[in-house]
């Protein structure tokens, strides 16, 4: 047998109107809250639901909406200063991957002093004000896993955190939230969950529980993906919340590899969104894999019951007219990423050339 653990401490809860109608859940968490949001929750009805659940239960709340994408520690520090003057003692988190990772930075570091230049050492205790999460979009799945990407300057790259202490202790899922979602928005981040789940199946540090997530996130989400392009129904948004859920489960198990290691210099450096950039460098990955023969190719192709190219195919209807990188910033990249840890969780190990290729493939140009 493989020797493997799984945790997963985040209870789950599904469902129409899940926050309102099974919102006493909040009641164990503490008095008062903070909710850490960006603009959009108040617009898709998120945020008033939230509101309403606590009232419900006598609990009170101050709203921290100040969250941007790719959050920085500045914004962390800010919620923290609002926390501690709010004397709130549990942290509720709506919105996608920057309130819900920005959420978690703060909950683990208003308990835990750290320096700036300290934050992303490591070696955390295992204590974080506890937390709930609301997703309102389908990629990250960061309400499942015990990650937080933060914008790292000091490094000039965005840089994750990780604690067993990140859990959320609830996730409600309900794809009503998504329906005023942007298409560019929906887009991206389908592309991101489908990375998170084909990355995993290529980890290193794949288990078979990891798998089993990874691949029925994929037999999901793959078929929806050219819908996210268009007006998906209410149902589809449900499906694509669920299956990006399950490559959050996949991820917390496994880690990511090469795609989002690189894709942090896109994100960092040309403002690409996070799920685009690991949308452009996927391909690349399959491909590499294909050439060096990597098992877990099968297990993708097979769960999205399509071909190597047809994947291919879909990713590129998706992503639509590329970017223009300069080879020799894409050359400074390929340097860059060798030393992101994710580089070698890739079961695809690729070398720096390869990395290279993989940039260069991402933006349309041949390898010379
Ligand atoms: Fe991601």
């Amino acid at each position: 047998m493989q020797s493997f653990s799984y945790f997963m401490p985040t209870k789950v809860i599904c469902g129409r109107d899940c926050v309102r109608g099974q919102g006493a859940l909040l009641k164990e968490l503490g008095a008062h809250a903070l909710i850490v949001t960006g603009k959009s929750s108040a617009k898709n009805g998120a945020l008033a639901d939230v509101l309403a659940a606590l009232e419900a239960n006598g609990q009170t709340a101050t709203v921290f909406d100040r969250v941007t994408p790719n959050p920085t520690i500045a914004c962390v520090r800010e919620g923290i200063a609002l926390l501690m003057a709010a004397g709130a003692d549990f942290i509720v988190a709506v919105g996608g991957g920057s309130p819900m990772d920005a959420a978690k930075a703060i909950a683990m570091l208003a308990v835990q002093e750290r320096a700036d230049e300290e934050i992303f050492s490591g070696g955390y205790a295992d204590r974080a004000l506890p937390m709930a999460h609301v997703p309102t979009t389908a990629g990250t799945g960061s309400e499942v896993t015990p990650y937080a990407i933060l914008t790292n300057d000091a490094a000039q790259t965005k840089t994750s955190i990780s604690s067993p202490a990140m859990f959320p202790r609830l996730a409600f899922l309900d794809g009503k939230y998504m329906e005023k979602l942007p298409t560019m928005s929906a887009v991206n981040t389908a592309l991101d969950a489908f990375s998170h789940a084909a990355e995993s199946l290529l980890s290193r540090s794949a288990t078979p529980m990891s798998g089993m997530l990874a691949k029925e996130s994929l037999r999901i989400l793959y078929p929806l993906l050219p819908q996210t392009a268009g007006t998906p129904a209410l149902e589809e948004r449900d499906a694509l919340l669920y299956a990006s859920m399950l490559a959050g489960m996949a991820i917390a198990q496994s880690g990511t590899t090469a795609v989002h290691g690189m894709g942090y210099s896109l994100t960092y450096f040309y403002g690409i969104d996070h799920g685009r950039a690991n949308g452009l460098l996927l391909g690349g990955a399959l491909r590499l894999s294909e050439k060096k023969n990597v098992p877990a190719l099968q297990d993708i192709l097979a769960a999205c019951a399509d071909t190597l190219g047809g994947i291919c195919r879909t990713l590129d209807a998706l992503l639509g007219e590329r970017e223009h990188i300069p080879r020799e910033r894409l050359e400074e990249f390929a340097r860059r990423a060798m030393s992101n840890k994710n580089i070698k969780k890739s079961a695809y190990e690729p070398t720096q050339a390869e990395v290279l290729a993989m940039y260069l493939n991402a933006f349309c140009e041949s390898v010379s």
